[in-house]
């Protein structure tokens, strides 16, 4: 795929639902009792291997007319789950068998998602009482059992970690409790919430405590889902470096624990416009517009990291168009994402003539107002590094070719029509 400068980028994006919402709200339908209606649903790759995974535990999921039907109730046990490239299909899934008892369900994946630690969630998971069989990645096995209550402490912040155990202590009557000293994302607390599980926060000492109410019992709910900031990130960043750009999204999530990288886009200067702030399905929802300004760099510390921890590819391309050094700490995660994304997005600024260096767990960028561009992009098969790069090139003076670009649609499909739309100049 081939980017190229354009002029100004306008219009509304249409951005499809966020991914993390879209995944909980069918894994919750699929325990819950009864009927669950879903308005908005992603349905990227990543999505549909969720879908695929809960029909072959037994739960019918439909889709009419872009609405989803989920009819939750008894899991038969699959002999394997193919969970595809999703890190989050594979990880919450393995806590909803974990509090099954005698259910047994090998868990698979691409070559991406196999060399992926699985440790940080199957070792909280055994320690509740479920027999893990398999090593550091997958394949592995979980095995089902009467759990125990566990108390974990969530480091380095991971918001599929903490799903687990959660989804996890639904079986369990036990106390289930988990500390975050940094926040992690709480879509799963606020949509147990939907369905009918109270989950108290408590501000303690030692950090956020997460824990399960005394209801672990869920009930069929209808959940409209926001359109997904992470995906946002790139035409909004677009029409941030383009000259004259002047784009907006309707309905996006702004749970503050996802909207890091506009608040660092607002520091930067960017010309960054909120309104029509509303509750949707216990999540902030609002209308977001950017237009094209000046950009200053930027110092991101590692605790605010998290929630942005999708959207630093999209961050890091608008600090190559901000005059002066940027620093981002705190990025030993983006090591273990789809790719290595700290290697790709270094490569990807190095080959386009933007001095960038990683010391230990710190980006450095060193941007200016013009990038030169004209190189090749190795996104090593991530879809949110071969947008971020496409974004650059919209921007650059030269060209911008990603080397692949199908898996896009593992989040976002009818990308490039949607940035065509806006006067994108993508082949
Ligand atoms: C996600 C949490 C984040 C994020 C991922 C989706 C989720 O991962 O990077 O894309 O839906 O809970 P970690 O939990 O590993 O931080």
């Amino acid at each position: 795929m081939k980017a190229k400068r354009s002029g100004p980028l306008t219009g509304e994006a249409a951005i499809p639902g966020d991914k993390s919402c879209s995944h909980r709200a069918l894994i919750l339908g699929a325990m819950a009792e009864g009927k669950t209606r879903i308005a908005g649903l992603l349905e990227s790759a990543d999505v549909l291997a969720t879908v695929h995974a809960i029909r072959q535990f037994g739960i019918e999921a439909e889709s009419d007319d872009g609405i989803w039907s989920v009819r939750g109730g008894a899991w038969r046990s699959p002999c394997a789950i193919d969970c595809g490239n999703s890190g989050t299909t594979a990880r919450l899934l393995m806590g909803a068998v974990a509090g099954r008892p005698g259910m047994r369900v090998l868990f698979t994946g691409d070559s991406s998602l196999s060399a992926r630690p699985m440790q940080r969630v199957t070792l909280p998971l055994a320690r509740m009482g479920a027999q893990i069989e398999g090593g550091k990645g997958l394949p592995l096995t979980v095995q089902g059992a009467n759990l125990g209550g566990i108390d974990h402490r969530n480091v380095p912040a991971s918001a599929q970690v903490k799903s687990a155990i959660l989804l996890a202590g639904l079986g369990t009557g036990a106390p289930v409790r988990i500390v975050e000293p940094i926040p992690s994302r709480d879509h799963s607390e606020i949509m147990l919430g939907q369905f009918g599980c109270t989950v108290a926060v408590d501000d303690t000492p030692d950090g956020w405590a997460v824990s399960l109410g005394k209801n672990r019992e869920l009930r069929g709910c209808e959940l409209r889902i926001a359109a997904d900031p992470s995906s946002a990130a790139f035409p909004l960043v677009a029409a941030a470096i383009v000259p004259g750009s002047d784009v907006s999204v309707r309905g996006m999530l702004v749970n503050p624990l996802r909207t890091g990288l506009y608040e660092v886009l607002e520091q930067m200067g960017a010309d960054i416009e909120v309104s029509n702030e509303r509750i949707q399905s216990g999540e902030i929802v609002a209308d977001i517009r950017i237009r094209a300004a000046r950009l200053q760099p930027c110092q991101v510390r590692a605790e605010q990291v998290p929630s942005m921890v999708d959207e630093i590819p999209a961050l890091a391309i608008a600090c190559a168009f901000a005059d002066g050094e940027s620093v981002i700490e705190g990025l030993g995660e983006l090591r273990v994402k789809e790719s290595d994304r700290l290697g790709a997005i270094v490569a990807g600024l190095t080959a386009c003539g933007v001095t960038a260096l990683v010391d230990s767990d710190t980006l450095r960028i060193f941007g200016r107002d013009k990038v030169r561009g004209g190189a090749d992009i190795a996104t090593k098969g991530d879809h949110r590094i071969a947008m971020a790069f496409v974004a650059l090139g919209l921007a650059s003076n030269r060209p911008i070719e990603v080397d692949e670009a199908e898996m896009i649609g593992t989040s976002f499909p009818g990308f490039v029509e949607m940035m065509q739309s806006l006067g994108a100049g993508i082949e």
